[in-house]
């Protein structure tokens, strides 16, 4: 580097805001990803449900918490609109659906159009919804796994960014199952997460995929 010339300054790590419904195994893994601090930052965890484990786990991480419950709104739309100001008021460049189990309304999809991604436990388009690892195994499929993917308007319908591949097993249950399955979703998600990160701050240079 040319004498006098200085390093660009780091990119401010990209905000991240995390929703979950429940355990929050794929939230710890992203709290526990090397990356966070540097690429992104888990700025805020969401519920729909008071008191889950997942807001416990980020509580652990010391980042914030809030819950936005239906039960609590006089209508669906007006839960839309709540849910949407509160992710919006922790100003995220990504929001992460990791386990939330909720259908969203056009508020918070069009508010993060193409910054908002979801993690599914089967190869979609096959096993869309809310039963899609007992619906693989009901079909009888050999190979199922896991999909990251652009949230749009749609279930479950949205660009795919990346799948991993996951054996069935011919003593698998439902939970035996959904266990591996999880355990390709952390890797998965935590990846793309890093990755679309790294476009965010590096528009110059994507990267790999
Ligand atoms: C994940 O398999 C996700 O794809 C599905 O629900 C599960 C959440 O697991 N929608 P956890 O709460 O992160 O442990």
């Amino acid at each position: 580097m040319p004498a006098g010339d200085t390093a660009p300054a780091p990119a401010a790590p990209v905000r991240v805001v995390v929703l979950a419904s429940g355990s929050g195994s794929t939230l710890q893994a992203l709290l526990d990803s090397p990356d966070r601090g540097v690429l992104w930052q888990v700025v805020a965890v969401g519920s729909d449900k008071p008191g889950v484990t997942a807001l416990d786990r980020a509580a652990r991480a010391g980042v914030e918490t809030f819950t936005v419950a239906p039960a609590d709104f006089a209508d669906r739309p007006a839960w839309d609109v709540a849910l949407a100001a509160e992710v919006a008021r922790h100003e995220p460049g990504l929001v992460v659906l990791a386990g939330f189990m909720r259908i969203l309304g056009t508020p918070l999809v069009d508010a993060f159009a193409g910054r908002m991604v979801n993690t599914h436990p089967a190869l979609l388009p096959s096993f869309p919804g809310a039963h899609g690892v007992r619906d693989a195994l009901a079909h009888g499929v050999k190979v199922t796994g896991c999909t990251v993917h652009l949230v749009d308007a749609g279930v479950d319908t949205g660009p795919i960014l990346d799948q991993a591949a996951v054996r069935v097993l011919p003593d698998d249950d439902e939970a035996t199952l959904h266990e591996r399955i999880k355990t390709a979703e952390r890797e998965l998600l935590t990846h793309v997460v890093s990755r679309l990160a790294h476009d965010l701050t590096h528009p110059e240079r994507t990267a790999p995929r």
